[in-house]
């Protein structure tokens, strides 16, 4: 499981680094910093979780998830905003499969995380109101 949250935080942040990148038009011009800021907070997800696994015994995995860049900056936010709630979903399973395990350490870095992913979560959504 820790594997499989590795994969997607390396997937979006390449993909908001991307965005960040590839964004066009006036509206585009007003978020593109926020893309970038994301992006480098999944790269540090990523690194956080690795860093577990790999004390757990693990190889961390260095294969993103399919990476969805998107076209209109509409495209990219319906997209990320998927991601961000796919991302809600698995990180509370893994808090609760981690509480039942009595690891607490993996319980509070998910939860830590999870936090982020409700703020990117809300400021996709926000963004999306604009377009
Ligand atoms: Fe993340
Ligand atoms: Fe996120």
């Amino acid at each position: 499981m820790l594997n499989k949250a590795i994969a997607r935080e390396i997937q979006v942040s390449i993909q908001y680094m991307w965005q960040h990148v590839e964004w066009i038009g006036v509206k585009g011009f007003a978020v593109q910093d926020e893309f970038k800021s994301i992006g480098i907070a999944e790269m540090k997800h990523a690194e956080a979780i690795a860093e577990r696994l790999f004390y757990l015994g693990e190889t961390p995995t260095t294969k993103p998830d399919p990476i969805n860049v998107g076209k209109t900056l509409r495209e990219m936010l319906v997209q990320d905003i998927k991601d961000e709630l796919n991302a809600i979903k698995m990180y509370k399973d893994i808090v609760e499969m981690a509480r039942k395990e009595k690891d607490e350490t993996t319980m509070f870095l998910f939860l830590n995380i999870l936090k982020d992913e409700e703020d990117h979560h809300d400021t996709f959504t926000t963004l999306l109101e604009q377009v």
